[in-house]
């Protein structure tokens, strides 16, 4: 998904070959994120020039065509800003053209980068191409570049000149949708606008000599913000007239200009950014849609919440709201990241799923870490404390997630209402949407997401927040959206997770669902014998998810000789081993681009069973559970039928000596009914990897997809 880097250099002399490799690696580091499409914009070297560099495919494209422009790489910049971005297309395909830094205009006076949608751009662009600018891509981004220069050039001979935040304000309250958004212009030299709403920005802070506290004020206006001073009802383009959504709120001349009682932006310092002496620092600021790009350069850093528009000039941040909630707190911290550059690194290994899937040992334990006792067979989870009396007198739990994190509230659906005895069900976020599904103030609301980002996802937590809820996250990412607006919850600390294809954050999601039913139902004697046969599982499985990557050899060898000529697999599965089989079919489409399906084993017979002869490939998840007769029969039936199946099995199961020779084993560890899924996934992750490396695909970017999915 689109990503943004910017640098802000003050007082800290970069040559320009610094500061675009600075960009263009942090680019590259959200690499990961999927996108098709690079571009960056820096000074060049007559006053108020700026250059645009923007091409299709990886970074790799961008840095060749930047280096093919001749443009002198030593010029020396004692304060500079730089912005950049990998898009991922939505509106109009990847091209040049329509890669961001998007312009204001041919001299390039406010450019941009953008991640987000503008829902209401097609009123915005009207209005502006009825003021004379001239649109050169097909994007939603490009009016809020013009909108600024709209809006600078109304305002420019009044009395006041508009500062870059009030700019920005009147400039915001024009936009619907969501955005992550870097301003840079020629108009407030090495200054930057950076302000979010409902897609992630975070600001890196680097500077030698301490700051002098660890967060940053938030100034909200003290006179009559413009917002309020211009409150004029909203208006609907004629040109959008009968569309819902394509409205400018304020797109009137009249309402576009800074009111004279406005407040004094600039009166204000920002107490971390002062040195001993008063005067401001040398500073570095790295600002980014994501962590991973701004820790080779630091660890310190500040996440914008919804509405913030950061304003950074003369090394200072500031933090800007349009208005002060009741409550709102008036500060926003600045924190440690807790991440290592080597955790983003692939290491030894050739790719990062590669490495992902292999770190799984480790990543699970990292969940369990500090929070279950092995010995007192109890569990802990701090994120959840004040909230277990509230969950455990709800009237039943919704899971709702995307992809792989909704296979994981699969997975353990079962274990949650067997310990916890309250019905649970299990949504995708983007139907449980359609559907506008009732939830009701007694609901809890679970939402697992890797990334904390997925837009889906963040829009159903808002609609359950809206009807009083409570609402849960299992996330990974510290710091994401999904982590700060839910009520409460558990981080799986499975650490960055850089492959598109998820593994490791799925055994984590699991294991960190199976500890909250376990928490959940720890007041309940009778479940105590079942709970601590899972807590002895849990002990005991990250050993054996060790024992199943002994396997990779031989899977290797299965994927390259007998699966990677196939068009088709079909996994099947049942009770517990359904979601493995949908997780399994959904790596091997994701990465290998083969058409696959998992299948509830108990199905077969209602349509499957016309797929199965000599030559389809299946493959049975068939390891010991009470449900095991059952899929033996549907193993039967597929072998009656010419089928030559692959069978997860546990070891040395004896059951299968009576099918004869047409099938193959895969054999694995025996754990507790409701942790196998954890082991039995595993070959089929190192499968798909396989099936993906001999086709010479591109493990870690797939095709068309994306590692957060920030748009609906
Ligand atoms: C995308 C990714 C999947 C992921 C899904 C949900 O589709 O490609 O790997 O499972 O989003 O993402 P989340 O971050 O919410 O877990």
């Amino acid at each position: 998904m689109c990503g943004i880097f910017g640098y802000v250099n003050y007082y800290v002399q970069r040559s320009r070959s610094e500061i675009v490799d600075t960009v263009l690696n942090g680019l590259a580091r959200l690499e990961y994120r999927g996108y098709d499409s690079a571009g960056l914009a820096i000074d060049g070297d007559k006053p108020d020039e700026v250059l645009l560099f923007k091409e299709v495919g990886k970074v790799a494209a961008l840095r060749k065509l930047y280096a093919s422009s001749k443009i002198n790489n030593d010029r020396l910049f004692d304060s500079h800003v730089a912005i950049a971005h990998t898009r991922w297309a939505t509106h109009g395909r990847p091209s040049p053209i329509n890669a961001h830094p998007h312009r204001s205009d041919p001299n390039n006076e406010f450019v941009i980068v953008h991640n987000g949608i503008i829902t209401n751009y097609l009123a915005l662009k009207a209005l502006l191409t009825s003021k004379g600018f001239v649109f050169e891509s097909d994007t939603d981004t490009e009016c809020i570049a013009k909108l600024c220069k709209y809006v600078y050039d109304l305002n420019k001979d009044s009395a006041r000149p508009l500062d870059f935040t009030a700019l920005a304000k009147l400039v915001l309250r024009e936009l619907q949708g969501s955005y992550g958004l870097l301003i840079k212009s020629v108009h407030y030299p090495d200054e930057i606008i950076a302000t979010r709403k409902g897609s992630p920005l975070l600001i890196g802070i680097k500077t030698e000599q301490k700051l002098k506290v660890d967060f940053v004020d938030v100034e909200f206006p003290e006179l009559p913000d413009i917002t309020v001073a211009n409150n004029i009802p909203t208006i609907t383009t004629p040109e959008s007239a009968g569309l819902s959504n394509l409205t400018v709120p304020h797109l009137m001349t009249s309402n576009l200009l800074m009111p004279m009682d406005g407040s004094d932006l600039r009166r204000s310092q920002s107490r971390a950014f002062i040195s001993e002496e008063g005067t401001p620092m040398n500073a570095e600021f790295f600002l980014a849609s994501d962590p991973a790009s701004i820790i080779e350069h630091t660890k310190k850093v500040l996440y914008l919440e919804d509405d913030d528009i950061a304003h950074i000039y003369d090394g200072e941040l500031h933090i800007h709201r349009v208005r002060r909630e009741a409550g709102e707190p008036a500060i926003r911290s600045i924190q440690t990241l807790e991440m290592e550059l080597n955790e983003i690194m692939k290491g030894s290994f050739d790719h990062f799923m590669q490495k992902e899937i292999f770190e799984q040992p480790e990543s699970i334990i990292n969940t369990m870490r500090g929070r279950i006792d092995f010995e007192k067979k109890t569990v802990t989870l701090g994120g959840l404390s004040s909230y277990l009396g509230t969950i455990r007198r709800c009237r039943r739990i919704i899971m709702i997630a995307c992809g792989t994190s909704y296979h994981s509230c699969m997975a353990t659906r079962a274990i949650f209402e067997e310990l916890t005895e309250i019905p649970t069900t299990v949504e995708l976020a983007s139907d449980f949407l359609d559907r506008r599904s009732p939830v009701f103030r007694d609901d809890t609301c679970i939402f697992v997401s890797q990334s904390g980002e997925t837009a889906d996802s963040m829009l159903a937590l808002q609609y359950c927040a809206e009807r009083g809820a409570l609402t849960v996250g299992i996330v990974n990412s510290v710091g994401s959206s999904i982590s700060r607006q839910t009520n409460c919850g558990v981080h799986i600390n499975a650490g960055p997770e850089i492959g598109v294809a998820s593994t490791k954050a799925y055994t984590s999601q699991y294991v960190a669902l199976v500890m909250m039913a376990l928490l959940l139902s720890d007041d309940s004697i009778s479940k105590y014998e079942r709970r601590t046969s899972i807590i002895d599982g849990l002990s005991k499985i990250s050993s054996q998810v060790e024992e199943v990557l002994k396997l990779n050899d031989t899977i290797r060898g299965i994927a390259e000789t007998d699966l990677a000529q196939q068009k088709s697999l079909l996994l099947l599965g049942r009770g517990y081993q359904h979601a493995t089989a949908l997780e399994g079919a959904l790596k091997i489409k994701e990465i290998s681009y083969m058409h696959s399906e998992g299948v509830l084993a108990g199905e077969l017979k209602h349509g499957v069973l016309a797929l199965v002869d000599a030559t389809m490939p299946i493959i049975f998840l068939a390891t010991h559970d009470s449900l095991f007769p059952k899929v033996m029969s549907a193993v039967e039936q597929v072998i009656a039928r010419s089928g030559n199946p692959i069978i997860l099995c546990n070891k040395g199961e004896s059951a299968l000596s009576k099918l004869g020779k047409t099938y193959r084993t895969l054999e694995i560890p025996q754990t507790v009914d409701c942790l196998q899924g954890l082991l039995n996934v595993i070959p089929l992750q190192l499968m798909s990897y396989w099936l993906a490396v001999k086709k010479g695909y591109d493990v870690d970017f797939p095709r068309n997809l994306a590692k957060a999915v920030t748009v609906e």
